[in-house]
């Protein structure tokens, strides 16, 4: 049976394709279109899931669309009476969300196709039941707390489930105004950060701060019962968008968010660009720490409805590492799965996977234990434009690629490395990554200089052999997508210098031989090189989504400061770099 998920005319608009219940093939139609954060209709994605599995469009037996106008139409209609500011915006959205729903002419337009040839039934599912649908049926679980949050979806903005065999039961939602994640992005454009995705900019830029402002934040949002609240002064009106916006052209703006409250109190808002002053700092520090306590707050309210050790969690706060990371200390859960596309692209998984458990009665059997997803490419192809770019290359077999590409992190060069299928969510989990020497203390400015020009206070991550996670860090739950913070044990943290944050953490990512081999192999041979089974682990991109296709990737190496490219069975050194690299390699071999 063949389900089309869709997450279209949202920011991060996907598609995915489920073969009897297993996810066989997700992408964010940002990484085929190149549009970052395209919150369009996916049509190159619809035609990348029906392309992966050899299937024609007249196979597909249900589409699900992660959104459902009509969900919470009381709510909306009720804030819309209230604020008669907003009727016509909300009789705008009203028109724009009618248009979206036919999904049959948008698709066999998009697929050329006539719409006789369709014959799928078709499914649209509340945001955050799709949200918490994405994470909890790829969970290894039959029973778990389900939790999603974000900025808005459906005009909701959290949801508590509980979550039992094929079931999700909706416990609670917080609606609109009211939504911790319009809070972290209010503070996030007034210190200068607003765009569509800064969030986690400032999640970084937190631990420089001091403690100055944390009893000014805590009047913004307020515990409340199961849920929160929002003091509304601080915020301008909201409309039943919540400021955000997608254009015609499927780019997705944020509308200002903060009122002048803030100025008052707090003075001008940063401009971009400017200095970062210490003031910007105590706002993100504390920030953080109130987006922190309200989450412990709901979860431990959750946890008293839904009485277990296991939490899915899902919603672009999700993806909010350093709360995840603490989330075991302040809370009675134990585990937690967080899909790797926790953010709205994971809607298409979300509201796939719900049609197939909840809605035809199908039984669970699928775990998702990898994010490797997306498209891949043949060594011929790679070859192929190899040749086509200029490049000089040799063709290694595996072992000697793996000892070839350690040599080199090794000896200090950065390593564009291109594997496998493309990785579904925001993280680069090891097939489409730039790596590097965890433990060479200007590794962290030679990355931003040649290629990566963030900003100077953003952490790089390292990338760990699970069985030595405990070892280097104080945490041993699981990490394999990216998704929690630890603290870096103090005895390694020399080794691991730069991806040691300011606060002595590190946003890891364990990786097993099971979810990624090669990727363990490469790590593993480093280790046997330099006694670190960590390498550092940043993006394949230069301020664009991350790299797709073997043409992006070589454009991306070419135009860069990169020394080195291994991709697929291949391995290409920039010109002037390869007396380096045997240099590099004769050195490696004395330390062995
Ligand atoms: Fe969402």
């Amino acid at each position: 049976m063949l389900i089309l998920g869709l997450n279209m005319f949202h920011a991060d608009a996907s598609a995915a394709i489920i073969v009897d219940g297993e996810v066989k093939f997700a992408v964010a139609e940002e990484r085929l279109n190149r549009h970052k954060h395209f919150g369009g209709f996916p049509a190159l994605a619809i035609k990348a899931c029906l392309e992966a599995v050899g299937a024609r469009i007249s196979d597909v037996e249900h589409v699900a669309v992660g959104q459902d106008s009509d969900a919470n139409l009381a709510k909306k209609v009720q804030y819309a009476l209230a604020n008669p500011a907003k009727i016509l915006n909300f009789i705008r959205m009203r028109q724009r969300k009618e248009a979206m729903r036919d999904v049959r002419s948008l698709i066999a337009k998009a697929l050329e196709v006539d719409l006789s040839q369709l014959k799928f039934q078709e499914h649209h599912l509340e945001h955050h039941i799709a949200h918490i649908a994405s994470a909890y049926y790829c969970s290894p679980w039959e029973k778990a707390a389900g939790f999603s949050y974000d900025g808005s979806g459906d005009f909701v903005s959290t949801m508590m489930a509980r979550c039992e065999g094929s079931e999700i039961e909706v416990l609670d939602r917080v609606f609109l105004p009211h939504s911790l994640g319009s809070v972290y992005t209010m503070i996030c454009e007034f210190i200068g950060y607003s765009q569509y995705g800064d969030e986690g900019k400032v999640m970084g830029l937190a631990p420089y701060g001091t403690a100055t402002f944390v009893k000014e934040i805590r009047k913004i949002v307020a515990p409340k019962n199961s849920g929160f609240q929002l003091n509304l002064s601080y915020f301008k009106p909201l409309g039943s968008n919540q400021g955000m916006q997608v254009l015609a052209d499927g780019t997705v703006r944020l509308a200002r968010h903060f009122s002048d409250r803030m100025e008052k109190l707090f003075g001008e808002p940063r401009r971009l660009h400017s200095d970062i002053t210490q003031r910007d700092m105590d706002l993100a520090y504390a920030l953080q720490h109130r987006f922190e306590e309200i989450f412990f707050h709901l979860l431990n309210q959750l946890h008293k409805r839904v009485p277990c050790d296991d939490l899915a969690i899902a919603g672009g706060c999700a993806l909010n590492s350093v709360a995840n990371g603490k989330l075991f200390d302040t809370t009675p859960f134990r585990r937690t799965y967080i899909q790797p596309a926790a953010g709205d692209e994971g809607l298409a998984i979300g509201a796939a996977l719900h049609t197939y458990h909840s809605v035809l009665k199908q039984p669970r059997r699928h775990e998702l234990k990898q994010s490797y997803l997306g498209p891949e490419f043949s060594d011929e192809r790679i070859q192929s434009s190899l040749q086509s770019a200029g490049l000089q290359y040799r063709k290694l077999d595996r072992a000697s690629l793996l000892d070839a590409v350690a040599t080199q992190i090794a000896a200090g060069n950065v390593v564009g490395w291109f594997q496998g299928r493309m990785e579904w969510g925001p993280r680069a989990l090891g097939n489409r990554s730039i790596v590097a020497h965890p433990g060479l203390p200007n590794m962290k400015d030679v990355l931003n200089a040649r290629i990566k020009h963030r900003e100077w206070f953003r952490p790089f991550a390292p990338s760990i052999l699970a069985d030595y996670q405990h070892e280097y860090f104080e945490h041993d739950h699981p990490s394999p997508f990216m998704l929690h913070v630890y603290k870096i044990r103090p005895e390694k943290r020399k080794d691991l210098c730069a991806v040691n944050h300011v606060d002595d953490t590190g946003r890891l990512q364990t990786v097993t031989r099971e979810e990624n081999p090669l990727y363990y192999e490469l790590i593993s041979a480093f280790h046997r090189k330099t006694g670190i089974p960590v390498i550092l682990n940043t993006s394949f991109n230069e301020n664009e989504p991350i790299v797709c296709t073997p043409e992006e990737a070589i454009d991306c190496f070419q135009r860069t400061r990169m020394d080195v490219l291994a991709i697929g069975s291949f391995m290409a050194v920039k010109p002037g770099r390869e007396q380096e690299e045997s240099l590099a390699a004769s050195s490696a071999r004395k330390d062995v």
